[in-house]
C-alpha cells in the first residue's frame, strides 16, 4: 500500500531545518539509523539554549536566593526573570507564576493545602481521560471524607461525556480537576466551557495542561481557571513542573512550609532549594519558543505575540503530520485507533495517538521499532483509567506515537514502513 501523499500546504511554510538545528540531541544515532524521537509526550528533547542557559548558570550563577554576593544576586535575578516568562507563557501576572519538582508534587501539595479547608461530603470532580497525576491527589482527600466523583467518556471517540460531568457538578462541588489534553489519545478538552460550569456551582477549576502546552497557547486569563500546571520537560524545557495559581488562591491558601521560609507568594509555595539551574532551563525554554515564533513572523513585538506565532505555526505543522500519520495507520490490517480520527474535528485533539494492531503487544511493537532507531513508548503512561475504561490495559495497553514541531513527515514514513515491516515478520 502506498503512503498518502500530504498537501504541500502543510508543511512548506514551516522552517523546519532552522527548528532541527536547534535540538542537537536529534542527531543521535542508533544501530545506524537515526533517531526519530515520537516519544515527546514522556519528554521532549532540549534546544541549545536550554543546554547552554543550565550551564551559564553554573559557570556564573550557582548560589542560593537572597545572599549579598554576585552569584545569589544573579540566580535572584534569573528566577526573576524565568517567573516573567512563565508568565507570559501563561499569560497572567510573575507573582502567580510558581515551580516545583513536577507536576505530580504541585499538585499533592496544592491538594494538601486546599484541602484543609474541606469537610467530610464535600466533593471533587475528576475524569476518567486523566493521567493519574491529576486523581491521585484529589482521591489521597478521601481520608477526610471528601466524596470524589468521576465523570466517564465517550468510548467511541474518547471525548469527555458533558452530560455526565454537568450532572457531577453539583452544589457540593469543591473542585473539577480536568486535564487540558489526554496525554494518551490526545483529545482537548472544552476547558474554558468546563471552567464555567465549575464556576456556576462556586467550584474551583484546576487544569492540567502538561499535555497540552507543547501543542497548543495557554491563555489562563482568557480560560479564567484557578489554578493550571504544566512541565516544561514536555514543552522543550528541563525536568521541572509549573504551577500557575490566581493571586488571591496563592495568598488565601495556606501551604504546609518550614517556619522560617518566607509567607510570601508566590515563594511560600516552593518548599525547599528549588532546582535553580533548571528554572535557569524554564526561561531558555520560553525564549526558544519565543525565537521560534520570531522566525516564523518577524513582525511580532512582544514576547506574547512571539509565542503566539510559535503555536499559530507548530500547530499548522503539527496538523499536516497527523493527517499523514493517521492515513497511513489507516491502511494497516487489524490496526484501531484510539480517539478522533475525522480531521473535520482536528482542532478537539492533538497530535498524540494511541493504537492497538491486532493482538500484539504493545511492548513487542515498541522494542521492534526502537531497534529501528524509532522511539515510541508502549502501556498506560499513568492515564490508568483510560487504559481501564478502553479495555486495554490487561493487553499491555496501547502503542503511542507522539509528533510535536521538530518530527518529520519522513519520520512518520519511516514509522508507517516499520509497522508494515513488523506486520510482514
Ligand atoms: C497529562 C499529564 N499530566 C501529568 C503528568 C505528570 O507530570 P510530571 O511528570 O511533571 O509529574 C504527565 C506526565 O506524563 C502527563 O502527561
Amino acid at each position: 500500500m502506498s503512503t498518502p501523499v500530504m498537501h504541500s500546504a502543510d508543511t512548506n511554510a514551516f522552517d523546519i531545518a532552522w527548528v532541527r538545528e536547534q535540538f542537537p540531541s536529534l542527531t543521535l544515532q542508533f544501530n545506524r539509523h537515526a533517531s526519530a524521537f515520537l516519544d515527546g509526550p514522556a519528554g521532549t528533547q532540549v534546544p541549545k539554549q536550554v543546554m547552554d542557559a543550565v550551564q551559564y548558570y553554573f559557570l556564573g550563577a550557582n548560589a542560593n536566593t537572597y545572599g549579598a554576593f554576585l552569584t545569589s544576586r544573579r540566580n535572584d535575578e534569573m528566577i526573576l526573570s524565568t517567573r516573567a516568562a512563565m508568565a507570559d507563557f501563561f499569560k497572567c501576572d510573575p507573582n502567580e507564576v510558581v515551580f516545583g519538582q513536577n507536576m505530580t508534587t504541585i499538585t499533592f501539595a496544592l491538594a494538601r493545602a486546599i484541602g484543609r479547608e474541606l469537610k467530610a461530603g464535600d466533593e471533587i470532580v475528576v475524569t476518567t481521560l486523566d493521567h493519574d497525576a491529576n486523581v491521585a491527589p484529589w482521591r489521597a482527600l478521601e481520608e477526610k471524607g471528601v466524596v470524589i466523583r468521576q465523570v466517564d467518556i465517550r468510548e467511541s471517540d474518547c471525548t469527555l461525556d458533558l452530560d455526565d460531568l454537568k450532572r457531577k457538578i453539583t452544589a457540593k462541588t469543591k473542585l473539577v480537576a480536568v486535564g487540558y489534553a489526554s496525554n494518551m489519545v490526545g483529545t482537548i478538552n472544552p476547558v474554558a466551557e468546563i471552567t464555567k460550569l465549575a464556576h456556576a456551582a462556586g467550584a474551583l477549576m484546576f487544569i492540567d495542561a502538561v499535555h497540552f502546552a507543547p501543542h497548543g497557547l495557554i491563555d489562563v486569563k482568557a480560560l479564567d481557571c484557578d489554578f493550571l500546571v504544566c512541565s516544561p520537560y514536555k514543552f522543550f524545557g528541563p525536568h521541572m513542573g509549573t504551577l500557575y495559581g490566581k493571586r488571591e488562591h496563592l495568598e488565601r491558601f495556606k501551604p504546609y512550609k518550614v517556619r522560617p521560609a518566607t509567607n510570601t507568594s508566590p515563594e511560600c509555595w516552593e518548599t525547599g532549594t528549588q532546582v535553580q539551574e533548571l528554572i535557569a532551563g524554564i526561561g531558555a525554554a520560553v525564549d526558544y519558543l519565543a525565537e521560534l515564533g520570531r522566525h516564523c513572523d518577524p513582525s511580532v513585538k512582544s514576547r506574547r505575540e512571539a509565542l503566539q506565532a510559535a503555536y499559530r505555526a507548530t500547530h499548522r505543522y503539527e496538523t499536516g503530520l497527523l493527517t499523514r500519520l493517521i492515513a497511513g495507520l489507516q491502511t494497516l490490517p487489524g490496526l484501531r485507533i484510539f480517539g478522533i480520527i475525522d480531521a473535520k474535528r482536528f482542532d478537539e485533539r492533538c497530535s498524540t495517538l494511541s493504537f492497538r494492531l491486532g493482538d500484539y503487544n504493545p511492548t513487542k511493537i515498541a522494542t521492534f521499532l526502537g531497534e529501528r532507531g524509532i522511539f515510541t513508548w508502549d502501556g498506560n503512561f499513568y492515564a490508568l483509567s483510560l487504559s481501564e475504561r478502553l479495555g486495554v490495559e490487561q493487553h499491555g495497553g496501547v502503542l503511542r506515537v507522539g509528533l510535536v514541531h521538530y518530527n518529520t513527515a519522513e519520520e512518520v514514513d519511516r514509522l508507517l514502513a516499520a509497522l508494515r515491516e513488523f506486520i510482514t515478520t
